[in-house]
């Protein structure tokens, strides 16, 4: 029997540059995750997801990977990889890494190779063209800096095709080599122990005149490929797929597990839900909630879906229509400088206004709905922004572990840190940082736990099925979440205002209900009809 740990498992997804340097060189690396495990089993999660970790020129993060075994030299090296692997095991913690199968960086050997030489069998690794004028019908991802997906190489005398910076060559998926290569990768990976991997921009692998160039037959019959050798070697092992597309369209990612070969990934994030979460605190209204679950495809009984309020890119906005994105800009990209491409470069906190209840309230939310749910480091604390930073470096800056002004983050003197600590008001470590909240039981940090911990002891979160109540107003986000005899209500009201519903519930007596999180009992149910009143961004998860 293969553990489906994933379907009701908490994530925390890790940016190893920020989160604790043990070394004083000013980068956060891997043997200081290591040292901070404990803070991590403490909040409650399951899995942590690396960012890659990978050597690489930096132009996107260590998404330009330019060597695939090895670690960048400032993370450390692949036996403290490999030491925070069991540390992680030992607590019972899960680890996924990032595997970037669309694109190398420029720097790798392979495109330096490439470019070098027309023979080189490295050559057909990439995509090239004698004219930029080939698949016109793709759109630019990254719109900001990339005016086209060509990029002339004056060595190679050819134009490469890149989706994302031009210093991220595509890999070809034609070529048969190059899909190999990618499950070595894995292979060299999976066999130091990690339990699997979130797979980066998978919609692009494969090219095709005529078409938009994504989500191609081509791309998912690879992306079944790699799963079969994954299953084959590795049972058990999880695969994370990372499309940022409309529902139907990352339903056939998770392919059809019941017929062998046809299987590809075990879990998906669910982009669309999440800009609409932000709108349904904004209008006080759930109804662009309740549209976009309700266009979401059922997938089959093994897989499940990943919900994140943030991450380390922008807050995107591909995934709403033209008069959506407007809206969003403007009520929560109010400075032109917190666009960035089609999305908005802020943490959670200060886009909620660093409004507590509303934080919790996005929380609840994102623990409640279907799916397994995602932290983004930090955000447990209500961590703020630096929006002047470049790229989306705003909101990857060091993780704050106590209010010394280096945040408790490196004994490097703070000017050598590879970014500065928040230092604007009210988010300095200061007023945010672990160590306080720790101490608070009041804290987010607690409620946070608190949360999870809630959520550990009901299989219906991530096991049950999921169905929209009516509560007569739009104000509130109610729903049932069931699994066998566990029956779960949740009620999120959106607004700024007191709301009361009135629901029935069952037509039985001596029926009531029990506020989880409050471990409380509310009065019996009268007349099979449960009545509330709910406080300004009050959320309530009752048992029934
Ligand atoms: C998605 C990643 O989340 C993002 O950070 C990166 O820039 C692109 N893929 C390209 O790898």
């Amino acid at each position: 029997m293969i553990d489906l740990w994933y379907k009701d498992a908490v994530f925390y997804e890790v940016y190893i540059r920020a989160y604790h340097d043990s070394n004083a060189d000013g980068h956060g690396d891997l043997a200081g995750l290591t040292e901070k495990l404990d803070y991590l089993k403490e909040l409650g999660v399951d899995c942590l997801w690396l960012l890659p970790i990978y050597p690489s020129p930096l132009k996107d993060d260590g998404y330009d990977i330019a060597d695939y075994y090895g670690v960048h030299s400032t993370y450390g090296s692949v036996d403290d990889f490999k030491t925070l692997v069991d540390e992680a095991h030992a607590r019972g913690l899960r680890i996924i890494a990032d595997l970037v199968l669309n694109h190398t960086s420029d720097q790798h050997p392979w495109f330096q190779a490439a470019r070098q030489d027309k023979d080189s069998p490295y050559r057909d690794y990439y995509v090239w063209s004698d004219s930029d004028q080939k698949y016109t019908g793709t759109r630019i991802i990254f719109t900001d800096t990339e005016p086209s997906n060509w990029s002339w190489d004056e060595a190679a005398g050819q134009y490469f095709w890149h989706r994302f910076f031009a210093t991220q060559p595509d890999l070809n998926f034609d070529n048969p080599a190059v899909r190999e290569e990618m499950k070595k990768v894995a292979k060299f990976w999976l066999d130091m122990g990690i339990d699997g991997f979130r797979a980066d921009a998978v919609p692009y692998l494969i090219e095709r005149e005529g078409t938009g160039n994504e989500n191609l037959p081509e791309t998912h019959e690879y992306l079944k490929e790699l799963r079969a050798f994954i299953d084959q070697h590795y049972p058990g092992r999880v695969l994370l797929c990372e499309a940022n597309m409309w529902p139907e369209d990352v339903r056939p990612y998770f392919g059809d597990p019941s017929i062998p070969g046809q299987a590809e990934f075990q879990m998906g994030f669910h982009f669309p839900i999440m800009p609409r979460i932000f709108m349904a605190l904004k209008k006080g209204d759930v109804s662009d909630m309740v549209e976009i679950i309700n266009r979401t495809p059922p997938i089959p009984a093994e897989c499940q879906w990943c919900t994140f309020l943030r991450n380390h890119d922008e807050l995107t906005l591909e995934m709403v229509t033209e008069e959506e994105r407007q809206w969003m800009w403007q009520h929560y990209a109010p400075e032109p400088r917190m666009k960035l491409n089609l999305g908005i470069r802020r943490r959670l906190a200060p886009l909620l206004d660093n409004n507590r209840r509303k934080i919790e309230l996005a929380n609840s939310i994102l623990f409640t709905l279907t799916g397994s749910p995602i932290i983004y480091y930090g955000d447990e604390i209500g961590m703020g922004d630096n929006i002047w930073l470049d790229d989306r470096n705003g909101v990857r800056t060091p993780m704050q572990w106590n209010p010394d002004p280096s945040a408790g983050f490196s004994d490097a003197a703070p000017e050598g840190f590879y970014a500065p600590v928040i230092d604007s008001t009210p988010y300095g470590p200061d007023s945010v940082n672990v160590a306080d909240q720790q101490a608070d039981p009041k804290s987010l940090l607690n409620t946070i736990q608190k949360m999870i911990a809630i959520r550990k002891q009901y299989k219906a979160f991530g096991w049950g099925d999921f169905k929209w109540i009516d509560t007569g107003t739009a104000a509130v986000a109610a729903y049932r979440r069931k699994y066998k005899d566990e029956r779960l209500l949740i009620f999120n009201n959106l607004t700024d205002q007191i709301q009361t519903v009135s629901i029935p519930v069952a037509r039985v007596t001596n029926v009531y209900p029990i506020d989880i999180l409050g471990n409380r009992r509310l009065p019996p149910l009268e007349n099979g009809y449960l009545s509330l009143m709910l406080a300004p961004y009050r959320y309530l998860w009752l048992r029934i």
